[in-house]
């Protein structure tokens, strides 16, 4: 049995993982930096990376002994290389380089939203019960072949997943990430970092239809998001009535600290309206993916994925379309080594990377 080190430091989450080739997870090790970055309401890229430096090296520990494993009986290290920011992924990929070296073991490379598709195999779960598997349930421990729908802070993209090796991008935000656009309005309505969680809290009880908000790209045949508009719509509502010419008007930059601050039903109303509207936009087109390259799997991660309207709604979606969701349990939908699992599958065919392999920061849509 073969076990894999995985080191996932993408963004601001510190993850180290020990994994066997079945693949099964040993220990999944997650240090977060939350508290670093919710004064500023979003993550600041210096400050992540010098987190990832101070964290690495106990993460690694954490991990090492959580699964009883000693650095002589890693067999394989893996890193996220792809897409990321790049001073975080800096920092994984320079403790992994050194750990391959320093061991003689294999390094692999692996495209961090890839592996958030993968985070979809049940094998990989700690507890199969907390994911969402729909119809349950998924009997056969399959993922591919699939569409993938990745729906982080950082990232929204589909693919069209043939196998663990064959990723197709089928499209991806022009714009801010789904998870941004959230985090986004979170600050305009004053609530706090991550926005997710707290825009979901908030929009209890409120009206989703309270405000006609855009849902860009709906009826249009790419599978393409663009989430900026919606976001400035937002802040255009709240601007107040009074406000003096130009302020929060199209044009004028972000003017966060003369916005209304709605409460009680008002601030429900806000966040349910725009919410639904995020909703729409990735149901609809998930639904046109499958439709497109005729799946019978939609296979969803990132940590919008945790947002219970989101899963209400692709539950229905499924149900009308006759096709399998799979949500991974929360753990395993936000940032984690564990679903770096994937480096299995390339090693199964020998496809490893040496030791001068560079990270590349950039969303796919630019390379
Ligand atoms: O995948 P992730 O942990 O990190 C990366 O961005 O890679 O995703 C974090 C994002 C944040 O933008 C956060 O606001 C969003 O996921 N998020 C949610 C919810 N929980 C986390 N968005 C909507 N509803 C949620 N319940
Ligand atoms: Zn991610």
């Amino acid at each position: 049995m073969l076990k894999l080190l995985t080191i996932e430091t993408s963004c601001d989450e510190t993850a180290v993982a020990v994994a066997t080739d079945e693949p099964r997870i040993l220990a999944s090790v997650v240090a977060s930096q939350n508290e670093l970055h919710d004064e500023f309401g979003g993550v600041v890229p210096e400050i992540a990376a010098r987190a990832h430096v101070r964290q690495i090296v106990p993460a690694l520990h954490e991990a090492l002994d959580r699964s009883g494993t000693a650095l002589s009986e890693v067999g394989a290290v893996a890193v996220s290389t792809a897409p990321g920011l790049p001073g975080s992924l800096a920092v994984g990929l320079t403790a992994a380089k050194s750990l391959a070296f320093a061991l003689g073991v294999p390094l692999v490379a692996v495209n961090h939203l890839e592996a958030h598709v993968y985070a979809c195999l049940p094998s990989l779960w700690p507890d199969r019960s907390r994911g969402l598997e729909y119809p349950m349930p998924v009997a056969d421990n399959q993922v591919f072949p699939c569409v993938g729908l990745v729906v982080s802070g950082g990232h929204t993209s589909l693919y069209h997943c043939r196998s663990p090796l064959a990723f197709e991008l089928l499209g991806a935000t022009t714009d801010d990430a789904a998870g941004e656009a959230f985090d986004k309005v979170a600050q305009l309505l004053g609530l706090g970092y991550p926005g997710g969680p707290a825009v979901e809290r908030a929009a209890r009880g409120g009206d989703p239809a309270r405000h006609a908000l855009p849902r860009a790209f709906l009826h249009d045949p790419r599978l393409d998001f663009s989430f900026s508009g919606l976001k400035t719509a937002v802040l255009y509502g709240l601007a107040p009535p009074s406000a003096p010419q130009g302020h929060a008007r199209p044009g004028t930059p972000l003017d966060v600290e003369h916005l209304r601050r709605p409460a009680g039903q008002e601030l429900a109303d806000w966040a349910a309206s725009f919410q639904e509207a995020v909703v729409d936009v990735l149901v609809a087109k998930s639904r046109q993916a499958v439709r497109r390259v005729n799946a019978g799997r939609l296979c969803v991660g990132g940590g919008v994925a945790a947002n219970r309207r989101l899963r209400d709604r692709l539950v229905g979606m499924a149900d009308e379309e006759s096709i399998q969701l799979v949500i991974p349990p929360l753990c395993l939908c936000t940032d984690n080594a564990a679903m770096m699992a994937l480096a299995v599958e390339k090693l199964r065919i020998g496809k490893t990377d040496g030791l001068d392999v560079e990270a590349n920061p950039r969303p796919e849509r630019q390379r």
